[in-house]
């Protein structure tokens, strides 16, 4: 059988890069080596897999170019190119026009490698940990949530003073509404977060997969050996000290906090997590206040009202203004999704109550054990007031195909 691939060894992309190898087939790609003839160095070169699910393949790859166009930080590897292919293909009977990155190479072990290797010095997790979770709080506050990390989408390279942190895949990201479908993303060994499974993914299933990856750093096991029911009814996290001695009593507390079954019994943020890991987190929340999470970063507020909208200076990703009656919370949108005026959570008494404001794109809540509850009456018209219940997410904009836009963590006493 002839292989179905775009790229063979000698080809040359772009004009610039040559294929010389075949690097590794992963699930829906083929990411071969190539040499960049102008600078002389290696780089990665990824193709959707065209052998199966073709017309999914084509979309991840699009989707990764689009999202990782748009983030460039240390800790994630570099899309220095997106190719498109000039023409149509017929492949099987289906037309598709399929895109190639070209990426920066990382030359060394997965995380799931690495540990396989030796284990790993307290110093070290925590050295990777801490890169794992500002790459992670960085892309929660561009609205991306990464959905599949797990210790092989993590690459190193050796520094000389210590092991940098490379996250890959972003082909099951999602990115307000341009993610591939709403295709549920789960991977095996217990990373994907118990919610992933009935097709809800929030910034707290990535925190779930932090605390997977480290139970994994510290036990050389994936978390599935200790988690009892688990897609279901997961009753615990797993603990690290039923297989190594000695583990830190800090690092247990981290991921019996970042895999708790109820998300919202989860950090807040990967900002918070990570404080946690460092020794010096302090729960601000106290009776009377609300916090919502939005874009990675924890707000709490003392207010009887809080307005929701769009803000419209790409340099203000998040405005806050303050009245005498309340906050307006405004939120930088690049779609225009957001109505100026979207919607406002307020307090009677003890209980909270969120109100969509006649906004275009409707207002959702998601209650765990019910689903997504659209808060709407209809363009212009104020929706009758909601309840909130502690541990809700409000998504800003909803869809019923496409799922949430823009969510937001709700906390209070
Ligand atoms: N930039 C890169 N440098 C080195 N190896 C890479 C790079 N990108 C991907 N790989 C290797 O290719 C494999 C598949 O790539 P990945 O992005 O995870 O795609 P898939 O979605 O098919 O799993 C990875 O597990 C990794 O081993
Ligand atoms: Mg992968």
């Amino acid at each position: 059988m002839t292989q179905l691939t775009l790229i063979k060894e000698g080809v040359n992309i772009g004009g610039r890069y040559r294929v010389f190898k075949l690097h590794k087939i992963g699930g829906m790609s083929r990411v071969w080596l190539a040499k960049d003839m102008e600078t002389g160095q290696i780089v990665a070169v990824k193709e959707p897999r065209l052998d199966q699910n073709v017309v999914l393949n084509v979309e991840k790859i699009r989707h990764e170019a689009h999202v990782l166009k748009r983030i460039r930080h240390t800790n994630i590897v570099n899309l220095l190119k997106a190719l498109e292919l000039l023409r149509d293909l017929n492949v099987n009977g289906v037309t598709v026009r399929p895109a190639i990155l070209v990426l920066e190479y990382v030359n060394g072990p997965s995380l799931l490698e690495l540990r396989r290797r030796t284990d790993l010095t307290h110093a070290e997790i925590l050295s990777i940990m801490t890169q794992l979770c500002t790459v992670v709080s960085y892309i929660h506050k561009n609205n991306i949530i990464h959905r599949d990390l797990k210790p092989c989408n993590v690459l190193t390279q050796s520094t000389g003073t210590g092991t940098l942190c490379k996250v890959i895949d972003f082909g099951t990201s999602r990115y307000y509404f341009d993610q591939t479908s709403k295709e549920i993303v789960v991977s095996p060994g217990g990373y994907t977060a118990p919610e992933q499974y009935i097709g809800v993914s929030t910034p707290q299933s990535d925190i779930w997969s932090l605390g997977a990856i480290l139970f994994y750093l510290i036990t050389g096991k994936d978390p599935i050996a200790d988690l009892p029911g688990y897609p279901n009814a997961t009753q615990r996290p797993p603990d690290p000290a039923r297989f190594v001695r000695d583990v830190d009593d800090r690092l247990r507390y981290v991921i019996a906090r970042a895999m708790h079954p109820d998300m919202s019994m989860r950090y807040l943020t990967a900002e918070q997590m990570l404080m946690d890991l460092q020794g010096y987190f302090r729960e601000e929340l106290r009776p009377g206040c609300i916090q919502l999470a939005v874009k990675g970063q924890v707000y709490t507020f003392d207010a009887d009202y809080i307005v929701i909208g769009r803000g419209d200076d790409p340099n203000i990703p998040i405005g806050i203004y303050q009245d005498s009656r309340g906050v307006y919370l405004l939120i930088y949108d690049p779609n225009k999704y957001i109505s100026r005026r979207h919607c406002m959570i307020f307090r009677k008494g003890k209980r909270w109550y969120i109100r969509d404001l006649g906004s275009l794109n409707k207002t959702a809540v998601y209650r765990q054990g019910f689903g997504w509850i659209i808060i709407h009456r209809g363009y212009r018209v104020e929706s009758p007031d909601f309840e909130l219940m502690n541990g809700d997410i409000i998504s800003i904009v909803y869809d019923e195909k496409k799922g949430p836009y823009l969510q937001m963590s709700i906390r209070f006493m």
